[in-house]
């Protein structure tokens, strides 16, 4: 097996004891770190680390000097639609322009203008397309992504987003986890008839998913103007007996009873929260199921911020997920969701951070084997260039620190010093 040694490394951050799979309430403020270290990766995974005075006797095969960078756990990134066709530049006009979300909807927008563009765009052409947006979030430091379908809403067109993500999954050295999202919107063929398109997510769609082994986790978009508490119960109550767990799309546009049927079916995350309040963190409370906060999409959008510190006061752990998509977050970048998350959502870089990375991994069941510095664990990390604190990575946001990436062990990407 191949051993490769970083050595020199200014401060590892992100370690976290092997076993803990996510981080809660205060414990998310306390960021373990090592400073002047190194790290040994055997293979895919982490096999130790330790200060640079206990580095005798490691015989490594290659060696990479940090030059007193920090090395950091690469981002869990637990919510995205990044597998689209084209983009939607013209509904920013119309957002400009005064027209809400819901509005440029309404009109026949947003979603069901990507699966018409879908629809027309050839499985080759999605993957390509598909495959510059990860190497772009690879680049930015994204170790692990999950990647919703939802803009097929027909059972072909969903079928083929899957395989496209299956691909993507087969041929990108991060590690991908796949999410049904035919709930994502009533398909243009079914307006007026919603109550049908429900059906044949339930019994066309999601038997044919789980046939090819599509998808890991089911999604619904449980909102105001797309789907009800009753018909998210109904899909989730099918993708269980499938297999799927559930993620869902709750309280973005209004508070919609996603957060609490989430909760009832055992949801692995639900995501979104704009509209949260203290009754969804009560039905949160004492749940396995994780908060998931997109503030791109607050941001993209003009929204109000979820309730991060009122969570993190109750105790909840919350996770932190770009939403990278064409209508509501055309930006996959972590980095700007962390720093973003401080600024307007008041968490600390600590907690930011491991929102990102453990909490991120545990809200696709891979916080097992990703999310932190942990012998162990697979080996995925970036490094950045020397900074003066592991807080100047979210307050010099644009600043370009990412040095290096590795994952699964292997150096991935050596991005060039712009100020060099
Ligand atoms: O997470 N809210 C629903 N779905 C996406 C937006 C999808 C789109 O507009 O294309 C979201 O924000
Ligand atoms: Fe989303």
């Amino acid at each position: 097996m191949k051993r490769l040694l970083v050595k020199n490394i200014g401060r590892i951050v992100g370690i976290q004891p092997e076993g803990r799979l996510r981080i809660c309430g205060a414990e998310m403020d306390r960021l373990e770190t090592l400073d002047n270290a190194w790290l040994l990766a055997e293979g895919e995974r982490i096999a130790a680390f330790g200060c640079m005075e206990s580095l005798d006797g490691v015989t490594p095969d290659e060696v990479v000097d940090a030059e007193g960078g920090m090395l950091f756990p690469s981002f869990c990134d637990s919510h995205t639609h990044l597998v689209y066709a084209g983009s939607r530049e013209q509904e920013f006009l119309d957002k400009i322009h005064g027209l809400s979300y819901e509005e440029i909807a309404r009109r026949g927008g947003g979603i069901l203008n990507s699966a018409d563009r879908l629809h027309e765009t050839s499985e080759e052409k999605l993957y390509r397309q598909a495959m510059e947006r990860v190497r772009e979030i690879i680049a930015m430091g994204t170790g692990c992504v999950e990647i919703k379908s939802g803009y097929g809403l027909s059972t072909e067109d969903e079928l083929k987003m899957l395989r496209v993500i299956r691909r993507i999954r087969e041929t990108a050295p991060l590690e991908v986890r796949a999410t049904f999202l035919g709930a994502h919107a009533v398909a243009r063929a079914y307006r007026g008839r919603q109550a049908e398109y429900v059906d044949l997510v339930c019994r066309e769609m999601i038997p044919a998913v789980a046939r090819e082994g599509l998808a890991d986790f089911v999604d619904v978009f449980c909102d105001e103007g797309f789907f009800t508490v009753e018909e998210t119960r109904r899909i989730l109550d099918v993708g269980r007996r499938y297999g799927l767990r559930a993620k869902i799309h709750a309280d973005e546009l209004a508070a919609s009873g996603g957060v609490e049927v989430g909760v009832a079916c055992g949801a692995l995350s639900v995501d979104h929260l704009e509209r949260a309040g203290e009754a969804q963190i009560e039905a949160l409370r004492g749940s396995e199921t994780m908060p998931t906060l997109l503030p791109g999409a607050a941001f993209f959008l003009g929204m109000s911020y979820p309730p991060a510190r009122e969570m993190i006061r109750a105790g909840l752990p919350v996770a932190l997920a770009s939403d990278y998509n064409p209508g509501s977050s055309p930006s996959g970048n972590m980095r700007m969701v962390v720093a973003l998350a401080s600024i307007r959502m008041k968490m600390t870089p600590a907690e930011a951070l491991h929102a990102a990375t453990l909490n991120g991994a545990c809200a696709m069941e891979l916080s097992a084997d990703f999310g932190s510095i942990t012998s162990g664990k697979v080996a995925n990390f970036f490094i950045t260039k020397p900074m003066p604190s592991v807080e100047f990575f979210s307050y010099a946001y644009q600043t370009p620190v990412i040095r290096r990436v590795f994952l699964q062990g292997r150096p991935i990407i050596t991005l060039p010093d712009p100020m060099a």
